[in-house]
């Protein structure tokens, strides 16, 4: 290979796997005019997959970027379907193509709810940054954005009576806005915890509201004409009757302003279950409704958020409105926890609900409404082309064609061009894998330390061995392909040969002891988020590299190289070089831990699997990568993320927001104050060195050796701190050149960096700019430099003690920094008077 190494870029290639992400709700679709109920949305992770429940076939893929989907609904029309994201983006795709159109930017976070108008020409969203946006669709625009309420919105709908809007929130209230005036003129204070779930039903007067407590209350709402008085916009104090818990569930005091509407409780339906409302969901035509409830009693795992609670197995409860009243139909008990609930009525009575349940599965049901006790039947059940949970070891064929992945109970195959699934056997909880050479069986070594033997053609399982006494950690084919070496966690390595069984023509496997494999290198990852490298010829550890933010979960060499890759529970993998010690790449996509990887043996693909259900095939392409624009890249991007989304206007009338750009903490700014301290220290270093050299040459009476110069200076030709000629050197020149290619970035941050340089620098650095401008040395930059600390920084003892205290604390610290950065332009004057006073 030579001394330069020529690495290849991996790409994400495709993710499957997952049936629908828990996250984002399920919706039924109409394609291209196809049957009514056969299509459903699901988010997978980013994407959004078009399920044809009747075929269990994904006949449509939704590209996402890179945040999970969130929410997604479809357009009256049948046309569109709009989807929210995790980072608060909304985008809109054809039904048709699968292309996205219209991409909306205005909420800070996750976006929880989108609702069509009547016509599709408006869209409103809500989200998790508590504000309500409503979007015209046609003119792709921001109309207005509501600010009002204090938690998470849960709900927002229009109305087609009035232009009016109805939202609900965690904050526990409803509250109306009159979208004439964008404003709110009625909170409903009725609830006295969170409002999850808002239906309108019977032509908009009533209020369906489900929320924590197990009363789902209707409210009647009655429209008032002669309200709208010409161009007098209504100016409306908002209720506050949160102290008044006596009259909680009453509407109290209409205003003489609320002249829209009036919306009074009329009624309320106890629920049996006790647990909070999920959700509240209508069938298309608003005759149905779908009440899901969560059930705190059952087993919960605190991986889940708020908005993602467990419920119970035996709801939802399915009720009609009938007159006035409604009236219960049925319960519909589905084979796991219930995520999300749609419904769509169809011809001849006949009511369809799409369950996305929390094992990676949907259910679709089926029942009559006109009957008077009907029951559900289950029409379809969407579970093949996932697993119901984790997979924990994945393994390629040695042809590169075919990949398995085992779970907790399921071993799938796999054909990797197509991402069809071959075969699915039960097996035990699988904790390692592989394909026998030959590809016709597979091995998998399992939790409670057994060996499964499978044959592929007939989708059987061979043969179980009780292989060890612990779980079966790892299991590798032996260098000459004639057998495996099994470590369990009963701290002992088995080897085992392969015996072929003649007449059936397949391999068992049988103990035996043989030699240590013959290689010169081992990498081991661990849960110190290290990756090491050991040799074993000395059996020394060449190299320790901090890896991943968290534990390392994984790691595979690619098959004969030095190359190999990490999976980390931090969401990320990476690429490195054995034997340069060097990070190469690192591949992004998965929303959760990532539990293992299989990279083919011809190297070109890698499949990895995560907490997020999805699995993910990476390509190899003709790209090379060069490290130093891989790094730049990994900070710009950094940088983007850590950069609090710009206050752009979103909607008419909004005003860009303060923060000077230049003032945040980025990635660049915070090196560069640490590439500064780094001088800074090594300029001391290196001045008590020489004061230690000349203090010890007093002493003797004579001159000594000089001390060891730092690598660093000697790798600038030998520079001395002593002559700061040269130091400075290194400091504007040399050090960013070190730097480089971020060097101009650096220059441009420099300010910035000198303001989150901690205080205890600052006299040094004065110090140091005093002896060069003495030399006459970069005077223009340090001039820069010492004008800039000169008007932005506070001289007083007590400034500089509430500092040092601040340094100790990031946040505070850096939100002082931008804080000060903001009044840098009103100090424009001062600073002029403070060169003149330097000068
Ligand atoms: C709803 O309100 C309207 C107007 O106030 C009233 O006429 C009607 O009787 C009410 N309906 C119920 C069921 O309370
Ligand atoms: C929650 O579910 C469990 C099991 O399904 C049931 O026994 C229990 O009654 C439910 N709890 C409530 C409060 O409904
Ligand atoms: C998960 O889903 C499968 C198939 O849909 C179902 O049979 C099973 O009972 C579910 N398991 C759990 C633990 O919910
Ligand atoms: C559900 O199944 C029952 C019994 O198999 C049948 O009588 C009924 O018609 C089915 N209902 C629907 C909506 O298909
Ligand atoms: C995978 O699918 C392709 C295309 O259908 C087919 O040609 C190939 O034989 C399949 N491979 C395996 C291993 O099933
Ligand atoms: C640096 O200085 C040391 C001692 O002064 C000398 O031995 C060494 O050769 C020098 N290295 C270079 C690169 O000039």
């Amino acid at each position: 290979m030579g001394l330069t190494k020529q690495y290849l870029r991996y790409v994400s290639s495709a993710v499957f796997g997952v049936i629908g992400s828990q996250k984002a709700n399920i919706a039924y679709v109409t394609l291209r005019g196809g049957e009514k109920g056969r299509y459903v949305a699901v988010a997978a992770c980013e994407h959004v997959f078009i399920w044809d429940v009747r075929k269990a076939e994904k006949v449509l893929i939704l590209q996402g970027q890179k945040h999970e989907v969130t929410f997604l609904c479809p357009s009256p029309d049948g046309v569109h379907i709009a989807v929210g994201y995790e980072d608060g983006a909304v985008r809109i795709f054809s039904l048709l193509n699968g292309e996205s159109t219209v991409s909306f930017n205005g909420h800070k976070s996750a976006v929880t709810v989108i609702n069509y108008d009547a016509l599709g020409a408006r869209l409103v969203t809500g989200s998790k940054d508590t504000d309500v946006i409503v979007w015209d669709v046609i003119n792709e625009c921001g109309l207005y954005r509501l600010k009002g309420h204090k938690d998470v919105i849960t709900q927002a709908l229009f109305l087609k009576k009035k232009n009016l809007l109805v939202t609900s929130s965690k904050d526990s209230f409803v509250k109306w806005w009159d979208l004439d005036t964008q404003h709110c003129f009625k909170t409903m204070v009725g609830h006295r915890s969170e409002v999850w779930g808002m239906l309108l039903l019977n032509q908009e007067d009533r209020l369906l509201t489900g929320s924590a407590d197990s009363e789902l209350r209707a409210w009647n709402i009655s429209y008032l004409e002669e309200g709208k008085a010409d161009g007098e916009p209504r100016v409306k104090k908002e209720k506050t009757l949160l102290e008044d818990d006596e009259d909680e569930d009453e509407e109290v005091d209409e205003s003489p302003e609320e002249r829209i509407l009036s919306c009074k409780k009329f009624g309320s339906i106890l629920r049996e279950a006790r647990d909070r409302v999920v959700s509240l969901t209508a069938d298309n035509k608003a005759r149905v409704i779908a009440c899901h409830v969560s059930n705190e009693t059952s087993p919960g795992s605190i991986k889940l958020s708020r908005i993602h609670d467990k419920m119970s197995a035996e709801e939802p409860v399915v009720e009609r409105m009938l007159k006035d009243e409604i009236i219960r139909l049925t319960n519909i008990k589905a084979s796991a926890k219930i995520r999300w609930v749609d419904c769509l009525s169809c011809a001849g009575g006949e009511l369809k609900v799409a369950l996305l349940l929390q094992n990676n599965t949907i259910e679709t049901y089926s029942l009559r409404t006109l009957n008077n006790t009907p029951t559900a039947n289950k029409t379809a059940r969407l579970t093949l082309g996932g697993h119901r949970t984790d997979v924990r070891t994945l393994a390629f064929s040695s042809d590169n064609l075919a990949v398995l992945s085992a779970s907790g109970d399921t071993v799938k195959v796999w054909n990797r061009s197509t991402l069809q699934v071959i075969r699915t056997m039960a097996c035990e909880y699988a904790l390692c894998s592989l394909f026998v050479p030959g590809d016709r069986q597979i091995i998998l070594g399992t939790k409670s330390g057994k060996l499964q033997i499978f044959e592929l053609a007939s989708g059987s399982l061979l043969e179980t061995v009780d292989a060890h006494d612990g779980a079966v950690w790892s299991l590798c084919l032996a260098p000459d392909q004639r057998g495996i070496v099994t470590g369990s966690a009963d701290k002992t390595v088995k080897f085992w040969e392969f015996e072929l069984i003649k007449d059936q023509g397949t391999w068992s496997i049988q103990e035996m002891f043989c030699d240590i494999v013959d290689s010169t290198l081992i990498a081991t990852g661990s849960a110190d988020r290290n990756v090491k490298i050991w040799g074993l010829d000395f059996g020394d550890c060449h190299r320790s590299m901090f890896a991943h933010d968290d534990s390392v979960m994984f790691l595979q060499f690619v098959p004969k190289t030095h190359l190999f890759f990490t999976a980390g529970k931090d969401k990320k993998i990476k690429q490195w070089d054995a034997d340069k010690f060097e990070h190469i790449q690192t591949l992004e996509g998965h929303h959760r831990e990532v539990w293992c990887l299989t990279i083919s043996p011809s190297g070109d693909y890698i499949v990895s699997s995560g907490h997020d259900k999805s699995l993910r095939l990476w390509e190899r392409t003709r790209e090379p990568i060069i490290l130093e624009e891989e790094r730049e890249m990994e900070r710009e991007a950094e940088v983007e993320e850590s950069m609090a989304k710009g206050d752009v206007p979103v909607v008419p009338g909004e005003t860009q927001g303060e923060a000077a750009p230049a003032g945040k903490k980025t990635v660049e700014t915070v090196k560069a104050a640490e590439r500064i301290m780094e001088v800074l220290e090594l300029y001391r270093e290196e001045t008590r060195k020489m004061e230690e050299h000349k203090y010890a040459c007093e002493k003797a009476g004579k001159e000594l050796p000089p001390p060891q110069s730092n690598p660093i200076l000697v790798a600038f030709g030998n520079v001395s701190t002593s002559s700061p000629c040269l130091f400075i050197k290194i400091h504007s020149v040399c050090f960013f050149l070190v730097c480089l290619p971020a060097c101009v970035v650096i220059l441009s941050e420099l300010e910035v960096s000198l303001l989150v340089l901690p205080f205890p620098y600052i006299p040094e650095l004065l110090t140091l700019f005093n002896s060069y401008i003495q030399q006459g040395l970069e005077v223009e930059l340090v001039c820069r430099c010492l004008f800039f600390l000169v008007s932005n920084i506070q001289w007083s003892p007590l400034q500089f003690l509430q500092r040092e205290i601040e340094s100790k604390e990031d946040v505070m610290f850096f939100a002082d920094a931008t804080g000060r950065l903001d009044e840098k332009k009103k100090k424009k004057r001062k600073r002029e008077r403070a060169v003149l006073t330097i000068a």
